[in-house]
C-alpha cells in the first residue's frame, strides 16, 4: 500500500518537525511519509532540519505575497505538485482562511501547546499560551493535536497529553516541558493514526 504523502508546515525552530522526522526514521511513523516542508518564513531553522534529512522545502512568505489569496494559491500549488494528502501544522504561525481549510476536510492537523479548550483560539500561540496559563495559575497544562476547521483551534480533538505546572515555572521552562513530555510524543502518534486511516481509505477506494 502506498504511504500517505505528508506536508509539514512550519514557521520557526521546527522541533515538532524534528520529532516527526525522528519518528519516521525510527519506523514509528510508517503509514505516512514527509515529502514536503512548507515554511512561512525564510529564516526558519526548520528549513535546515528539512535540508539535513533530504526533504524538499518551499518558502511561502505572507509578507512577500500581495494578499491572502496569493499566499494560499502558492501553498496550494506546492501541495498539489507534491501530491500531498495530509497537512501537518507544526508551529505554522500564519492563519489559513476558511476557504483554504474547507478544501482539506479532516486532512489538516495541528499541534497546540495547551489542553484545548483552555488557552486556545485567536491570539494564542507559542509562548503566549504558557504565559497565560501561568498567570491563570493552572496546575496542569499539556498539548493537543486536533483537526483544523474554520474555527481557530476548534476542530475535533485527536490526542491530548497533560503535563504538570511547577511553582517556579517561567513561560520558557513550561514551554520546554510541554514540548518534551507532550508535543513531541503526541504529534508523531497522531500523524501515524491519521496517515494509516488515509492510506486505508485510499486502498478501499482503489485510488
Ligand atoms: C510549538 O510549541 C507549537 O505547539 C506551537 O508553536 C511551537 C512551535 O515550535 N504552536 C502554536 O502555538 C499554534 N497555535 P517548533 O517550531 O519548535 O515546533
Amino acid at each position: 500500500m502506498l504511504k500517505t504523502k505528508i506536508a509539514v508546515m512550519v514557521s520557526g525552530g521546527g522541533t515538532n518537525l524534528q520529532a516527526l522526522i525522528d519518528a519516521q526514521e525510527k519506523g514509528l511513523l510508517k503509514s505516512g511519509e514527509i515529502v514536503l516542508v512548507v515554511s512561512g518564513n525564510e529564516t526558519a531553522h526548520a528549513l535546515e532540519r528539512a535540508k539535513k534529512h533530504g526533504i524538499p522545502s518551499v518558502v511561502v512568505s505572507k509578507k512577500i505575497c500581495g494578499s491572502q489569496t496569493e499566499f494560499e494559491t502558492k501553498i496550494q500549488s506546492a501541495l498539489k505538485e507534491h501530491g500531498i494528502q495530509l497537512i501537518i501544522l507544526a508551529g505554522f504561525m500564519s492563519i489559513l482562511s476558511p476557504d483554504f481549510v474547507s478544501k482539506w476536510p479532516k486532512r489538516i492537523i495541528n499541534i497546540h501547546p495547551s489542553l484545548i479548550p483552555s488557552f486556545c483560539g485567536k491570539g494564542f500561540y507559542g509562548l503566549r499560551v504558557h504565559e497565560t496559563a501561568l498567570r491563570y495559575g493552572v496546575k496542569v497544562t499539556g498539548a493537543t493535536v486536533h483537526f483544523v476547521n474554520e474555527i481557530p483551534d476548534g476542530g475535533e480533538i485527536i490526542l491530548q497529553k497533560s503535563v504538570p505546572v511547577y511553582k517556579n515555572d517561567t513561560p520558557e521552562k513550561l514551554q520546554r516541558r510541554v514540548m518534551e513530555r507532550a508535543e513531541w510524543m503526541i504529534l508523531p502518534r497522531a500523524a501515524e493514526l491519521i496517515s494509516r486511516k488515509i492510506m486505508k481509505e485510499g486502498a478501499d477506494y482503489g485510488l
